[in-house]
């Protein structure tokens, strides 16, 4: 065994999804369906959907927020890793997105156990009862990241499980001078996660690159 770690390469995130139980036809059907009605394709990947749901069957969650609705992708996803009894509230900004996902969710096999919440997520979080949530995951603008987590530690129970899409910055991590503005708040955000207590987690290189952690 080497403590040095593999490369990774476009290549392995191919070989990853070749490994990954893939998109069923309804998935396939909202995704192709919200690119028509012009919604942008920025849902997460197959194969952090498919880690999500281990996670939080692991976790047993029952209790979920998802910051970031869009189409419903990642909402109808991990609602279908809770249990009987189980519920997600997503929050959605943009009306657009909030009214096609209220559409397929309610035509979803998990329609019972969503609920869009329309409206900026630092408005609805602090709507939500403290430490009432097994899991959340943030996926919205990575500007707010770090006041969601500051919602997250009143919202999650202790040794809940937290996720945060986008740790790689759409590929920008690295840039001298990236294009995207989001990029910065990305990397202030990762530092913030490294230093800051409350949490203990991981970047998970899956997707464009994926926070894991529990709270303390
Ligand atoms: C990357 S997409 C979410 C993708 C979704 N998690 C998935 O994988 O299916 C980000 C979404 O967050 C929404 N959003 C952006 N800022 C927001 C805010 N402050 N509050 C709530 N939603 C926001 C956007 O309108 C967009 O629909």
């Amino acid at each position: 065994m080497s403590s040095e770690p593999t490369l990774l390469s476009a290549a392995h995130f191919s070989y990853v999804a070749e490994r990954t139980a893939g998109d069923d036809d309804f998935l396939r059907d909202l995704k192709a369906a919200a690119v028509e009605a012009g919604l942008p394709a920025i849902w997460i990947s197959p194969a952090q959907a498919s880690l999500m749901n281990v996670l939080l069957r692991l976790a047993k969650a029952a209790q979920v927020i998802d910051v970031g609705t869009l189409a419903g992708y990642s909402a109808i996803s991990m609602a279908r890793a809770l249990p009987e009894g189980g519920h997600l509230v997503t929050i959605e900004l943009n009306p657009k997105h909030a009214d096609f996902a209220e559409e397929w969710i309610a035509r979803s096999d998990v329609a019972d156990r969503i609920t869009v919440a329309r409206g900026p997520a630092n408005e609805v979080l602090p709507q939500l009862a403290d430490e009432s949530f097994d899991a959340m995951f943030l996926d919205a603008d990575k500007g707010g990241y770090e006041s969601y987590r500051e919602h997250g530690l009143r919202l999650l129970r202790k040794g809940a499980l937290f996720m945060a899409d986008n740790a790689f910055a759409f590929g920008e991590l690295f840039a001298d001078q990236p294009k995207d503005r989001e990029v910065v708040a990305i990397r202030e955000f990762n530092d913030h996660m490294a230093r800051s207590p409350g949490m203990t987690g991981v970047i998970v290189p899956a997707g464009d690159g994926m926070w894991v952690a529990v709270k303390d």
